[in-house]
């Protein structure tokens, strides 16, 4: 990657990597009150169409550059954005346009996240990224620590967060509604055919399409060949290379109540009641257990946060509270007066212990749009609600979860502080990865 930069941003970006922390080589600033925030987006099919028009939609944002590696999605995003400058490297467009642009949104697969979100907070752009944060809790830990010291604007693509439904949550959630938290567990229908897991590495492979740029694709993950209707698109979710199966897909929006409403912070340990991963991909249902340390809405002693996937739920808490009808995708928060289960995409309710459900009178609260209010972040109007101080916790935790998944049955005891699982090697060498030769980004080791 080195060789794309100018050397000025490969020194930044060295002394970055040497201290562990970093500070930006250009000092990034808010806008100022009639400037327009330039804007660049890397991946722009998929999940990147719908982040470009949220953020273009704002009135002060000028879309300056595209980035994907597939021409047909790059051709669709420039019709909508007929003055913006065209890439397929997103390592040639910040080079090009360090001095043209403000800011940068990453929606790639999960596996690009963290080296092109560095690269841009490097050279001082304000980042939005997709969910999770990135691919390895080490690269969340750096990536949360560069945007602190950095002072770049930064907002995770949870935007269930400023939705109105857990906006409402919280709020029923702090009139106490529930009492002390003494359990929490949060479930998904994913993977559930929306994408293959607990599958093995295809053979063989097939020419990519001409309009693909594959090993641009591939960027940091080690080669491999193209296989049609395997990775490109949406599909490489549950493939270890690339995505981070069913919980580092939907735990970042699923877990962030478990995580905001009770103040959690780092667990001390996770262990992992489900099947052991193939070498290639996820597995296809998972159940995982968190241990956390008191809150002041937790019990004294500290909570269970247990995660389910593969559609797997909490079933004996549903028949204990009579939830009849729980939904797909949500959270039960579990105290002495009653539970409160919550999602994403339904209202919350309220299972009184010992009664029937008792109907919410629910705040009168409305959604916010995420994105916007990044762009005002930018502007030093607000402050952006998911920040990466707390998407890297976030994402750390969700992706503690995947490493659990290799050592099913064992209680591992997290070192938040030091960032390992003590002297268990084993279970140390999944909190990150080496990157494809020629792809090591500086600040990410
Ligand atoms: N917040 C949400 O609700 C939400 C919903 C869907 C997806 N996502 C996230 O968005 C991200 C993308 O998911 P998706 O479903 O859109 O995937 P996708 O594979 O459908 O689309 C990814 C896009 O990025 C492009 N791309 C791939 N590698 C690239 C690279 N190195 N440089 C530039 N462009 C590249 C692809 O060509 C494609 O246009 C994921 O991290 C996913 O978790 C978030």
């Amino acid at each position: 990657m080195a060789s794309h930069l100018t050397r000025r941003d490969f020194l930044a970006l060295s002394a970055a990597g040497a201290a562990g922390l970093a500070v930006s080589c250009q000092m990034p600033g808010y806008l100022k009150p009639g400037q327009k925030l330039r804007h660049a987006a890397v991946g722009v099919g998929g999940m990147g169409s719908g982040d470009l028009g949220q953020i273009s939609s704002h009135p002060d944002v000028q879309v300056v550059a595209l980035c994907d590696v597939d021409s047909n999605n790059l051709a669709k995003a420039a019709a909508l954005h007929p003055a913006a400058r065209t890439y397929r490297d997103w390592r040639v467009m910040l080079r090009e346009e360090k001095r043209s642009i403000d800011s940068v949104c990453v929606s790639t697969p999960d596996h690009m996240h963290a080296p092109v979100t560095m690269s841009a907070m490097a050279m001082g752009k304000h980042v939005y990224c997709q969910k999770p944060l990135t691919h390895t809790v080490v690269e969340a830990r750096r990536i949360a620590e560069f945007a602190r010291k950095s002072g770049v604007v930064t907002q995770m693509g949870i935007q269930n967060r400023s939705g109105q439904n857990y906006l409402r949550a919280i709020e029923v959630f702090r009139s106490g509604i529930c009492g002390p938290v003494e359990q929490a567990h949060v479930w998904t229908d994913r993977p559930a055919g929306w994408w293959p897991q607990d599958v093995v590495k295809p053979a063989g492979g097939d020419i990519p399409p001409d309009t693909l740029e594959w090993d641009l694709w591939l960027g940091v993950a080690p080669k491999r060949e193209y296989k049609n209707d395997t990775y490109h698109a949406f599909v490489w979710r549950g493939r270890k290379d690339f995505g981070t199966g069913a919980q580092g897909d939907m735990a970042c929006h699923l877990m962030d109540p478990a995580l905001w409403f009770l103040g959690l912070g780092q667990p001390s340990t996770i262990r992992s009641n489900g099947p052991k991963p193939k070498a290639d991909s996820f597995p296809l249902w998972s159940e995982v257990q968190y241990r956390f340390g008191p809150t002041e809405l937790t019990h004294q002693d500290g909570i269970d946060l247990t995660w389910h996937d593969g559609g797997r739920k909490p079933q004996s808490l549903f028949d204990e509270y009579g939830i009849t009808d729980p939904y797909a995708n949500g959270s039960l928060f579990v105290g002495k007066k009653g539970a409160l289960m919550v999602s994403p995409y339904e209202p919350c309710r309220f299972f009184p212990v010992g009664e029937a459900e008792r109907a919410l009178e629910l705040p009168d609260i409305a959604g916010r749009n995420h994105w916007h209010q990044w762009v005002d972040a930018c502007f030093n109007r607000v402050e952006a609600t998911a920040g990466f101080d707390y998407a890297g916790l976030l994402t750390e935790v969700a992706l503690l979860g995947n490493v659990a998944l290799e050592f099913p049955g064992q209680t591992l005891q997290w070192n938040a502080s030091q960032m390992n699982f003590g002297s268990n090697i084993l279970a140390n060498g999944f909190l990150h990865k080496d990157y494809r030769a020629g792809w090591v980004v500086p600040g990410l080791g």
